[in-house]
């Protein structure tokens, strides 16, 4: 039983049942929440995951019936990107906003983690983008274009073996977060035996690894007996083709091969008929309630609690909003003036350090002063010796020079004296 089953109960046990003795109206709600939503416009975003050149762009050409943007992608991508095309699409006097998001590279990487936390990180910032709108003081949800993955079609190779274990470690990260269907892609080149053991093979696969995909809503009494034989068929094996061929005097949706047709929607072909009945005819509201009431509200609380807020305190008491942000308040106060302590302190310890260094940088340099003083000392004395050295020996030089200078003239004024003999015993004055 569902919860809002649970509280319709809860509600009927206090309510006083009357009967009305005419007409009131109020039996037009329904008719009036359907021209509601129909001014309003739907939503519907879809994430194709699968590897390049798996079918993904054809798959959706095939089930809108129209031509989409499609880009072909390389096998080189350095990483995993998500790419997001919105297109306003209109059905008698319904209009769908759809997202198409597709991944790009995908499992052509030689890190496979990377392929999904890509995929991961997207979904979340989808659903964050949603969860900051909600909490805004002025919010204008009702015309917020939810970009939120209503339903994620992971396209599993036709390879008849078994699943990779990258297809089954996304599919785990992921289901959690969002409506998986997983289908086989490009069924039509995999054998009609091959495709019963296969898909035999993938449910138990992703039972036995604990991944659970999207099961298409048995409560619901109108659609409960179509969406049970449905589950059964999982996973859709399907085929993609917007080529016409003409078959008896109709122009139907075909691969043509030189050995016959693969009609799209014959149902004797491939699953696509189930696919498109199931996602787009059927299910496609439960698909959106179920990304809101589920998976974003598996977000949104796991956001909320790792933010602080709790509903109850740990003596299951309600907790107040308030209550929650003035503990916060305090919580953040006390660790503000913890860290600011814990600076102080640093500050403190860092400038006592500082000074330290100072003190041993000055006494290296008074050190150094001290010798170098004393070095200059040794060579000043050193020079005074030798300048004394030089002044004595400058001295007795000069001494020496005045005594050879004295010995010179002497010897000169005998010379003299005896020239002037010699001249005069010559000329007979003797
Ligand atoms: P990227 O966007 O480049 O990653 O490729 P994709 O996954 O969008 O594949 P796309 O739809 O471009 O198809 C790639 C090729 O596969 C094309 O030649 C298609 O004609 C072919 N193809 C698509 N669907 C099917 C299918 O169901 N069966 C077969 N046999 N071929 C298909
Ligand atoms: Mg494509």
């Amino acid at each position: 039983m569902s919860s809002s089953d649970v509280a319709r109960q809860g509600q009927d046990k206090n309510a006083r049942p009357l009967s009305l003795s005419g007409h009131v109206g109020f039996d037009s709600l329904p008719d009036q929440l359907v021209n509601k939503s129909t001014n309003q416009g739907f939503c519907f975003n879809i994430l194709c995951i699968g590897e390049t050149g798996i079918g993904k762009s054809t798959l959706m050409d095939t089930l809108f019936n129209t031509n989409f943007e499609n880009f072909e992608s390389s096998h080189f991508e350095p990483k995993v990107k998500l790419r997001a095309q919105t297109y306003d699409l209109q059905e008698s006097n319904v209009r769908l906003k759809l997202t198409i998001v597709n991944t790009v590279g995908f499992g052509d990487q030689m890190n496979k983690q990377e392929s999904y936390q890509h995929v991961v990180d997207y979904i979340d910032t989808q659903f964050e983008s949603y969860l900051q709108e909600e909490l805004k003081i002025k919010r204008s949800l009702h015309n917020y274009h939810d970009s939120r993955i209503h339903a994620c079609l992971y396209f599993i190779a036709p390879s008849g073996h078994s699943l990779k274990s990258l297809d089954l470690v996304t599919m785990k990260k992921l289901d959690s977060k969002v409506n998986i269907i997983p289908v086989i892609a490009k069924a039509d080149t995999i054998s009609k035996s091959e495709l019963h053991k296969f898909k035999i093979k993938i449910m138990s696969e992703l039972v036995s690894n604990g991944v659970q995909i999207y099961q298409f809503p048995v409560d619901d009494e109108t659609v409960s007996k179509i969406n049970t034989a449905m589950n059964g068929h999982l996973p859709f094996a399907v085929v993609g083709s917007t080529e016409e061929v003409k078959i008896g005097n109709k122009m139907v949706k075909a691969r043509q091969y030189p050995w016959g047709v693969v009609q799209v929607e014959n149902e004797n072909h491939c699953d696509f008929v189930k696919l498109r009945e199931m996602l787009i005819c059927v299910n496609m509201e439960d698909l959106r309630e179920q990304t809101h009431t589920r998976h974003y509200e598996l977000y949104r609380r796991c956001k909320l609690e790792e933010m602080g807020f709790k509903d109850t305190n740990p003596e299951s008491k309600p907790v107040s909003l308030q209550e929650t942000y003035e503990a916060k308040r305090q919580e953040f106060l006390g660790e503000l003036q913890r860290r600011e302590e814990e600076m102080r302190q640093m500050f403190v310890q860092r400038v006592k350090e500082k000074e330290m260094e100072l003190k041993e940088a000055e006494r290296d340099l008074q050190g150094k002063f001290e010798q170098l003083k004393r070095l200059h000392q040794d060579e000043k004395s050193k020079l005074d010796d030798k300048r004394r050295t030089l002044e004595d020996e400058i001295n007795t030089f000069n001494k020496k020079k005045a005594a050879a200078e004295l010995l010179q003239g002497q010897s000169f004024n005998t010379n003299t004296n005896a020239k002037k003999d010699k001249d005069r015993k010559n000329s007979g004055f003797m």
